[in-house]
């Protein structure tokens, strides 16, 4: 994710919004059921973290809801997985819009519809108006592929090896006005070995950036992360560095 930079205070998670007393969540408590935590997830391509949200999503593995896709690329290939999966998508061509803050709004329009509890971005590939971002903040994530702070914006895979770094990896961090900037909650990570390139690098990333997201927004979704003034809380405690994702997929 690319969003302007314009440094935004940190503040505590935002009041739970109206949709969670709303008469549909009556109704379905009065039937019994619990509302699952709901993701909006937005895209601009291949949409391989995505699937692992979908998949994970059908077990007890992720006990979340999608409740829809949004994507800035009406092609891309994230929508497909999630018409596949019959979960709702949205998607809007930026050429359409007068300016690039006009895109964000209506797109986001879009998202607040869903009146998702989490915004997931999963390979959303678009600077958004930090006008835009403030309004999620705390509930917005995105997943960066490399260890923040170090190499946000593109081509991190080649800046880790070209800077002969020993490791390289991915973080799922909370999304604020600042470039690849919010405060990180968790990173993968990875040795570069001899003679590697981005592109085995990054093949070698992925898995570990698909079980980082699901373990993060796990995380989020039972309550045990959350964005407050002191930043990251985990169980109520500030984390004093991002949580590592061990070999058997959990946060330590
Ligand atoms: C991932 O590497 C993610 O870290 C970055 O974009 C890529 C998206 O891949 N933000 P996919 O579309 O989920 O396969």
């Amino acid at each position: 994710m690319r969003p302007h930079k314009s440094p935004t205070p940190t503040a505590p998670m935002p009041p739970a919004s109206p949709s969670h007393c709303d008469s549909a969540t009556l109704s379905t408590a009065r039937e019994g059921k619990a509302k699952k935590f709901s993701l909006v997830v937005l895209c601009s391509g291949r949409g391989s973290n995505l699937q692992a949200l979908i998949d994970a999503a059908k077990t007890d593995a992720l006990p979340v809801d999608i409740l829809a896709v949004c994507s800035d690329k009406p092609d891309c290939l994230a929508l497909d997985r999630a018409r596949d999966a019959g979960i709702a998508t949205r998607a809007l061509r930026p050429r359409d819009f007068a300016t690039r803050v006009d895109f964000d709004r209506a797109l986001f329009a879009d998202v607040a519809g869903f009146q998702p509890d989490l915004v997931v971005l999963a390979g959303y590939m678009r600077i958004i108006d930090p006008a835009v971002v403030d309004a999620w903040h705390g509930r917005m994530i995105n997943i960066h592929p490399s260890l923040l702070p170090k190499y946000p914006g593109l081509h991190t895979h080649q800046r880790a090896i070209e800077a002969g770094d020993a490791e390289h990896g991915s973080s799922v961090h909370f999304v604020t006005g600042e470039l690849d900037g919010g405060p990180v909650i968790a990173q993968a990570v990875l040795p570069i070995v001899p003679n590697d390139t981005a592109d085995a690098l990054a093949s070698r990333l992925l898995p570990l950036e698909h079980h980082l997201l699901l373990a993060a927004t796990r995380a989020i979704a039972g309550g045990e992360i959350v964005l407050h003034d002191e930043g990251v809380l985990r169980a109520g405690r500030a984390l004093v560095a991002p949580l590592r994702l061990t070999s058997d997929g959990e946060l330590a």
